[in-house]
């Protein structure tokens, strides 16, 4: 018999994947379309959906509410970011990628299966995706135009909050993920940059 808990957590978990899959960020004015910082942003933006799915995956396992409620904060944080990111990409007057509900899903069968495979496994994940995203962030800070003054100031926050979410996967006892395991995930997120700069 299915649990109740289990239909709460599903119930939750879709309620969720609706919030960010249906997310339409506010404009609140428009500004010269700008196409360097605009390709940039999108990238952002899909990369805050794929920490969602990540994140929700994890999470959906999770029994231990020490755990859990590290996920739930983190979620509120990154669902934060997301929102920065699509308001910034709408207000230079882009467009958002294409294939976020591809990031998403992709995102959220790792989160899955990293804690399937053991709770240390799924902050592992985390930890390691944190610390790329750090190297990303601050790229992106490099390649941003000076003049890009919100832009910047939204990724500064971001990388301090993503440094946090690191620490916090480590300190809850994060593995070190295998260097194999470590380069495929960085692969992933070349094709997530790549891609959604264009689509
Ligand atoms: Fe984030
Ligand atoms: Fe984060």
């Amino acid at each position: 018999m299915i649990k109740l808990e289990g239909i709460d957590s599903l119930i939750d978990a879709v309620d969720k994947m609706i919030k960010v899959l249906g997310h339409s960020p506010r404009t609140p004015h428009y500004e010269a379309y700008n196409e360097h910082s605009v390709r940039l942003m999108r990238v952002n933006y899909a990369g805050e959906v794929a920490a969602q799915g990540l994140y929700l995956g994890a999470g959906f396992f999770e029994a231990d509410p020490r755990l859990q409620s590290f996920y739930q904060h983190a979620l509120i944080d990154e669902f934060r970011h997301l929102d920065w990111c699509g308001s910034r990409v709408l207000s230079m007057q882009g467009r958002l990628s294409y294939c976020n509900p591809i990031w998403f899903f992709g995102a959220f069968s790792i989160g899955a299966m990293s804690r399937i495979a053991g709770p240390s496994y799924a902050l592992g994940f985390v930890a390691e995706t944190e610390r790329q995203v750090l190297d990303h962030l601050k790229d992106h800070l490099d390649r941003l135009p000076q003049e890009d003054v919100r832009s910047r100031q939204i990724l500064m926050t971001m990388i301090e909050e993503e440094e946090a979410h690191g620490e916090e996967a480590k300190r809850l006892g994060a593995v070190q993920l295998p260097p194999k395991v470590c380069q495929m995930m960085a692969a992933m997120g070349r094709v997530l940059t790549s891609v959604s700069e264009r689509l």
